[in-house]
């Protein structure tokens, strides 16, 4: 007799934050400490008249990016969940992301960059007061009986997760000047410590992979840091469906521009059609032609295109009209994450392809250690039990579906995080770039962008269901 199968969970060996050395404070300390070390290199590399500039009306001047890290830092930190005072609450406005346009920040009476620099330390200095009161307080808070303003304290405090959420915060800013980077002219000012790893043949594994159907457990309600949209976990059924090894290459995209893609209506939905002409689209952003070839523009050096990279700076229209001249489709976001996850042979979701375990350097191509998407095949040791490679780092991958909630979804801390950009204006993207984070970035991350959007570290891999189902 077969037995009955037992539901699909997310349920952890252990805890995940055991998995690793160090309390939670400790790991938040740590990150604060990394993204602040991040945040001085992106903005240490350029003068005064560059942090002030406005190198594309999509991004915010930098220094617009320095201050604003430290204002929801001290707005976060100090003042939720410290209970202080605050240092400057006359900044909030300048610098809350809703009044303000990115194209409207340069005009803003922004702190200059040595009195952001000297806002953010000071931010800085209260906040790890606050982290060394909180272990005990919120001990403490558990045993008494919560009211009002304690309980939201102790709630924002519980496993250090305001914390965790302001060096994510910190980060995806990090990332976002990165890009403003990507856009600035000029000579090139940054370094990667390191090329990224050489190209392994990949030739030996199968172009796609065949994900069983089944029900999976999406989301999570175990992982300390994970953000509101994450949440909670909820089993989804997922039919069977193939996946791409890898994701798409530049190798493979060139010949969608070659084959005249960017010209033939089949290819885009009508939106799309729309903006690949009146955007005058060819090829990705950052791509130029050169003679019969094609170059690239990375961080002010123009290079040849590495064929075997994935394709980068491609916008959603492109990445689904790809897909469709391919005779595929776009993954949905369930599809994408069952494929990160999903272990068969336990029967349960895990935090990354490899398991549970933090990301390390030979996992995944993360934490801005390449400047640079690395070629398909370099991560054996980060491939999912099923086979599927590099899910987690080297590029964004656009998915099919736009950004909803899960059911049960609770805004936590605040609405603006997540709440306000659910519905059909933005789509999703998932599994982190080069230019991430490992504090930003697991299985469950969910990130997302208008579908014109291109100068972010985005690429895509295709599906494709199976018999007739697509
Ligand atoms: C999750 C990357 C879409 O940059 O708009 C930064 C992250 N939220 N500050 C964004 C964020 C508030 C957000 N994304
Ligand atoms: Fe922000």
């Amino acid at each position: 007799m077969i037995s009955k199968p037992t539901p699909p969970t997310e349920e952890l060996a252990a805890a995940p934050h055991r998995l690793v050395s160090g309390t939670l404070e400790e790991r938040a300390r740590a990150a604060l400490e990394a993204s602040r070390r991040r945040t001085l290199a992106l903005t240490d590399c350029v003068d005064d008249a560059d942090l002030r500039a406005q190198h594309s009306p999509l991004m915010s001047p930098l220094v617009w990016d320095l201050a604003h890290i430290g204002n929801q830092e001290e707005i976060w930190l100090v003042r939720e969940a410290g209970g202080r005072p605050g240092l400057r609450p006359d900044l909030d406005s300048i610098y809350d992301a809703f009044q303000h346009p990115r194209a409207d920040r340069p005009a803003l009476p922004l702190l200059t960059p040595d009195q952001a620099r000297a806002y953010i330390a000071q931010v800085r200095e209260q906040a790890f007061d606050v982290l060394a009161d909180a272990a005990p307080k919120a001990v403490a808070e558990n045993g008494a009986a919560r009211q009002g303003a304690q309980t939201r304290r102790a709630e924002l405090l519980e496993n250090a997760f305001v914390f965790g959420m302001i060096a994510q915060h910190e980060q995806q800013h990090d990332e976002t000047m990165l890009a403003t980077h990507q856009l600035r002219q000029g000579p090139p000012v940054l370094d990667a410590p390191e090329p990224p790893p050489a190209a392994v043949d990949p030739a030996y594994l199968p172009r796609e992979i065949l994900i069983p159907g089944g029900p999976f457990s999406m989301g999570t309600s175990a992982e300390p840091w994970a953000l509101d949209n994450e949440r909670p976990a909820h089993l989804v059924e997922v039919p069977a469906f193939w996946l791409d090894t890898f994701p798409v290459t530049n190798a493979a995209y060139q010949q969608f521009v070659e084959d005249g893609g960017y010209r033939d209506a089949r290819w885009w939905t009508d939106d799309g059609w729309e903006h690949v002409q009146q955007a005058g689209l060819e090829a990705p952003l950052f791509w130029q032609r050169d003679g019969r070839g094609w170059l690239r523009r990375r961080f002010g050096v123009v290079e040849p295109i590495p064929p075997q990279q994935p394709v980068m700076h491609v916008c959603w229209y492109e990445a689904d009209a790809y897909a469709r001249w391919a005779g595929r489709r776009l993954p949905t976001e369930a599809e994408w994450e069952k494929a990160g996850r999903f272990d068969p042979d336990a029967g349960r979701s895990r935090r990354y392809p490899w398991g549970d375990a933090d990301p390390e350097p030979r996992h995944a191509n993360l934490g801005q250690r390449h400047l640079q998407p690395a070629p398909i095949g370099a991560y054996p040791d980060g491939a999912s039990p099923l086979g599927v490679h590099q899910l987690i780092g080297d590029v964004w991958e656009w998915t099919a579906s736009d950004f909803l909630p899960y059911p049960e979804f609770a805004a936590f801390p605040y609405k603006e995080y997540s709440e306000v950009f659910f519905g059909p204006a933005y789509k999703v993207l998932r599994g982190g770039a080069f230019g991430v984070d490992p504090v930003a970035c697991r299985g469950t991350f969910r990130n997302w962008d208008y579908p014109i959007r291109r100068q972010i570290f985005s690429g895509f891999r295709t599906a494709r269901g199976v018999e007739g189902v697509w």
